[in-house]
């Protein structure tokens, strides 16, 4: 399934994560084909691509398409299938909410849920060992991003001050043509500054072979993202139980979870401000800016207390407003902050996913009535204004694609799921 079908018309990592979700309601057959089309395009080194190409789209009608990724072929897949950048690897725990749901399906249903998750847990298991691995430049137990597109939060401005150190070589936008704005307004999409930006950065990454030695050294954008690494960890959370099904140890992935738990609690939590952040491996700084993807450790059951209650203090303060103070989902980026932009992408637009992964987080901590209040302003507001791919954080109006596939599935698992998940702390 793809995110959307003019935007986006192949298949992306994380939507199908988000999108999986949804689908273990009304259709786990399809849920399950999604995740294994993409983990079949994984790599041998254990990553699995940010895009799944789609054989039958042209290669005009998305850029940077297959030809500009220019990735070779592996695995007995054909050349240039996928990219080579990843994205947050929120598989497992979409694999796990598709597998604990099958039974309400049928017990045909439940035997094939069994089986599709034996196929996925080794190929899981390869994912976060890339991440923990190869992407560990900072040597910190965390993973880094490579690019502003490996973390999903594209233009966020946790990246800028990284990005004003990457070179915007502006010629390449004669050379290239974006897609993106013949799709969607301009004024709702990243800048031209920052496409050159991205696509010097892929150039850069692609004549590397898409390597990983040296990053640190060699590569101009690598970060540490507290929301990727928060999912990271909750993916291994996840991980406890698909073993415990599938019949492998739990243990080395229970201790995993507690490894980047802590190494995000030690390295991305600005003391000062009591926020977490995103962190520059090439200078050791922290962004000085504050969004939503600060908010996101919360998921992670073994953050300390203190930790958990900070990011609810900076949730409810007005810079994010939590719904009893605006009636809607939190923004993406500090609405105090002069450079808030109420339509562009993920500088100041509410997105659902993020607030979804807040709301979990909330749960998984049990604050249940912030949870219920969250949960009650993402189903008004998509009810209200439609399944948008964001929305305007101050009047609530849909904007980018109009139908927005991880909306939808999000929409599905709101208005029926209100448990807690299986690794939230004990009451
Ligand atoms: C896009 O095309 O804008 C995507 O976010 C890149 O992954």
């Amino acid at each position: 399934m793809v995110p959307s079908r003019r935007l986006y018309p192949h298949q992306w990592s994380w939507d199908a994560a988000f999108i999986a979700i949804g689908l273990a309601y009304v259709n786990p057959t399809r849920a399950w084909r999604d995740l294994r089309s993409l983990f079949e395009a994984q790599w041998p080194d254990g990553r699995v691509p940010h895009i799944v190409f789609d054989p039958g789209t042209a290669e005009n009608d998305y850029f940077p398409g297959p030809g500009f990724w220019d990735v070779p072929a592996y695995s007995g897949r054909p050349a240039r299938g996928s990219t080579g950048l990843v994205q947050p690897p929120l598989h497992a725990v979409a694999a796990w909410e598709v597998y604990r749901r099958a039974a309400s399906h049928g017990a045909e249903c439940a035997r094939a849920a069994g089986d599709e998750l034996a196929w996925l847990y080794p190929r899981l298991v390869a994912q976060q060992e890339y991440l923990t691995t190869r992407r560990d430049a900072g040597g910190d137990g965390l993973a880094s991003i490579v690019h502003p597109w490996e973390s999903g939060l594209d233009n966020s401005p946790s990246w800028d001050a990284a990005m004003s150190a990457v070179p915007a070589d502006m010629e390449l936008l004669t050379r290239f043509t974006r897609r993106d704005i013949e799709n969607a307004d301009a004024a709702h999409r990243p800048t031209d500054v920052d496409y050159a930006r991205y696509l010097g950065l892929v150039l850069d990454y692609r004549s590397g072979g898409y390597a990983d030695a040296d990053l640190a050294s060699r590569h101009a954008f690598v970060v540490e993202c507290p929301s990727f690494n928060s999912i990271l960890a909750a993916a291994e959370h996840a991980l406890v139980h698909i073993a415990g099904v599938v019949g492998a140890d739990p243990e080395i992935h229970r201790r995993r979870a507690a490894r980047i738990t802590k190494a995000i609690s030690e390295h991305l939590f600005d003391a000062s401000t009591q926020t977490f952040r995103a962190r520059d491996v090439r200078t050791g700084r922290l962004s000085p800016a504050r969004c939503v993807n600060g908010l996101v450790p919360l998921l992670l059951p073994g953050l300390p207390a203190a930790q958990a209650a900070a990011i609810m203090t900076e949730a409810a303060s007005p810079r994010f407003g939590l719904p009893d103070r605006t009636g809607l989902p939190v923004p993406s980026y500090d609405r105090t902050a002069p450079d808030f932009d109420t339509l562009r992408y993920w500088r100041g637009p509410i997105w659902i996913n993020v607030n979804w992964l807040l709301r979990r987080g909330m749960l998984v901590h049990g604050y249940r009535g912030e949870a219920e209040d969250l949960r009650t302003a993402m189903v008004r507001l998509v009810h209200r204004s439609g399944h948008f791919e964001y929305f305007h954080p101050v009047t609530g109006e849909g904007i980018g694609a109009p139908a927005f596939s991880w909306t939808a599935a999000l929409s599905l698992d709101l208005l029926a799921d209100r448990s807690v998940p299986a690794y939230a702390r004990a009451a």
